[in-house]
């Protein structure tokens, strides 16, 4: 009976790895099935490891326990070269086995593609605490959603604006480090599936690393397209002029919609599109659990953004002079401006 609160909570811990969105057990493209491969490598290794030597060490207990009656000390032994080479030599048979394909698999993931033919080029920079997406072939830059073809191998650059953080998709591939001394890092994915692929930031970076969520979503090549045409359609700003001039004041000098605005902050274009606000504030349209209207997310952000993300470099609205009122009408604003693909 004592058992049973405690197999409880193990069954808790493991339904916590329950979401599959967010599993390396559930690979949605090749770099992901190779990743998996390995890790089932090393847990039978492991599991082989670990019935043996109890095995062993189950036979050792029955055969040489003290039997009733049983005064003398039993023989000591000493030494034996034969058995010393033997358990030196299978570990390192072990390690050799699970080094060989791994190595292997860390070169080939973090080959730089970036000029192969045919991929889709990608420049990540990882910010405190968003994502930012800029593709050189299409002119086109966005934040926490990563648009990609099915199909189409996707090679990325990997850099950091501020300190070190890590790209991750376990469904597709990762991790890589994105390092503050300006050196560039590489890697590549696909996926035949259209869907969304949920990232995390896997270095801890700050006080919001944890919320540090981004979105890899791969669309079939025409949509694609559409994307990269409605992303460079020229900027829509708010229709009453009063709130506009406030807007590109205050929000543009860090945010981008179309062709303007500055490039230190998350660029809005389209983000009544996107499946959240900020990474985590997710937006009804995926139907997500716990989800809401984009419009009350962006409410929610802009009342305060350090509530919803601590530490982050927002500056808080009100303190630049947005009434209420007009914090919903910007919202308002942003929740309709959509992409169409
Ligand atoms: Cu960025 Cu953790």
């Amino acid at each position: 009976k004592r058992l049973l609160p405690l197999l409880a909570m193990f069954s808790l811990l493991l339904s916590g790895c329950g979401r599959e969105d967010l599993s390396v057990l559930n690979p949605q493209g090749p770099v992901a099935d190779g990743q998996l491969g390995l890790i089932k490598l090393s847990i039978s290794i492991m599991i082989l490891v670990v019935i043996v030597v109890f095995a062993i060490a189950a036979y050792v207990l029955v055969k040489f326990r003290r039997r009733p009656g049983q005064k003398e000390m039993p023989v000591q032994v000493e030494g034996n070269h034969k058995l010393e080479i033997i358990w030196t030599a299978i570990p390192l048979l072990l390690v050799i086995v699970l080094a060989v394909p791994t190595i292997q698999q860390v070169f080939a993931s973090g080959e730089d593609k970036w000029k192969q033919e045919g991929v889709l080029q990608v420049e990540v920079t990882g910010h405190q605490f968003w994502w930012e997406f800029n593709y050189p072939q299409y002119d086109v830059t966005t934040a926490q959603e990563l648009l990609m073809p099915v199909g189409r191998e996707v090679a990325l650059q990997l850099k950091t604006a501020d300190v070190l953080h890590s790209f991750w998709v376990p469904s597709l591939a990762g991790k890589t480090d994105t390092n503050p001394d300006g050196t560039i890092n590489h890697m590549s994915f696909s996926t035949e599936k259209p869907g969304t692929y949920i990232g995390k930031c896997a270095e801890l970076c700050g006080p919001s690393h944890g919320y540090m969520e981004f979105r890899v979503k791969a669309v079939e090549a025409d949509a694609f397209d559409r994307w990269v045409e409605s992303t460079k359609a020229p900027a829509v700003l708010p229709e009453d002029t009063q709130l506009a001039e406030k807007f590109k004041t205050n929000c543009l000098s860090c945010h981008a919609v179309g062709d303007q605005g500055g490039f230190t902050g998350p660029n809005l274009t389209g983000i009544g599109s996107r499946e959240t606000v900020a990474g985590i504030l997710l937006n009804d349209s995926n139907g997500a659990k716990g989800s809401s209207p984009v419009k009350d997310n962006l409410v929610q952000w802009l009342q305060d953004p350090q509530e919803v993300k601590p530490n982050n470099t927002m500056p808080d609205p009100k303190d630049l002079g947005f009434t209420d009122e007009e914090i919903e009408q910007i919202a308002e604003y942003l929740a309709n401006y959509k992409l169409d693909y």
